[in-house]
Formats: structure tokens, sequence, C-alpha cells
């Protein structure tokens, strides 16, 4: 007899999820993927949070405890940050060749944060990912879960401005 595993569904219809699913999707759903579904989780959403975490552990039919010790012990793996906002530039190559640099400098330089960092204030992390799997929409930008497409550096600080 067959037992066929239950996976959980998309945690919502954002097309990174999508991503995400074809990394597991291409390895079976087997165990041995998960340091490269990590991978590309943090490659698509810039960071590991526990919605990600527990999506990956229920497709791989792992426990969210090995899910997050293997998270954890990697340095290389980014925990959600810490900030009450997060900026994720998107620095995929469609995004590379449309600006998306000059978006990172432009925040590092009013932030005075590098990518993977949280203003003292706790008020804003900035984070890059490799493809948010909006290419048409390039440049992209991320804000607090929020897709914005076709940006400017005037347009993404101008948002970072009216944060709270
Ligand atoms: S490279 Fe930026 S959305 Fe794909």
């Amino acid at each position: 007899m067959t037992l066929l595993q239950t996976r959980p569904p998309l945690p919502s219809d954002d097309k990174r999820w999508k991503l995400v699913n074809a990394t597991m999707r291409r390895n079976g759903y087997a165990g041995h993927a998960l340091i490269e579904t990590l991978h590309s989780v943090q490659d698509a959403f810039g960071f590991l949070d526990e919605t990600a975490m527990r999506f990956v552990a229920g497709s791989l039919d792992l426990s969210l405890s090995k899910v997050y010790g293997v998270a954890t012990f990697y340095h290389l793996f980014l925990l959600k940050p810490k900030g009450r906002h997060a900026c994720v530039v998107c620095t995929g190559t469609a995004c590379y060749i449309k600006g998306a640099r000059g978006l990172v400098e432009a925040i590092q330089e009013r932030y005075a944060v590098r990518p993977g960092e949280t203003t003292p204030d706790g008020r804003l992390s900035l984070l890059t990912a490799r493809c948010v799997g909006s290419c048409g929409l390039a440049p992209a930008v991320v804000l607090d879960g929020a897709m914005q497409g076709n940006q400017t550096a005037g347009q993404v600080l101008a948002k970072l401005e009216r944060l709270d």
C-alpha cells in the first residue's frame, strides 16, 4: 500500500512560495532537500521566518525543530529581521539590470544600514533577495510583505519615510 503524504497548502498566493515549492518538488519532497529549500526561501524572501519554516517542515515531512535547528546552525541563513519594518530589495538579474543596486545604495545612505542590518532604533531592516518572482516588475521591492514594482530610489525612500 502506498502512503500518500499530505502536503500543506502554499501559505499565501504570493508567487514566491511557488519558487520554494518548485525546489522541493524537484527534489521529490525528500528530506535531503532541506538546505537547498532554505536557500530557496532566503533567495525569494530575503530571510526565513516561522511561516516559511513551518511550510518547509510540513512539505518535507520533517519536524519544525529539525528545520529550526538547521536554519540557526548555518550562519548563512538569516532569520526574520528584528526591525518593525522589513524592506527587501530584489537584486536578481532582471532587477539588477533595472537599477536595484541604486535602490540599495539609496537606502543604505539614508538609513546607514547594510543589507541584513536593522537601524539602531529598530524601525527598519534592509534585506536583499535573489528573485522575488516578479521579474516583469523590475526593479522590485517587497515592503512589509507587499510587492512594489518598477521602483525608483525616490519612490522607495518616500515610502520608507512614511512608515511609523
Ligand atoms: S530578479 Fe527581481 S523579481 Fe526576479
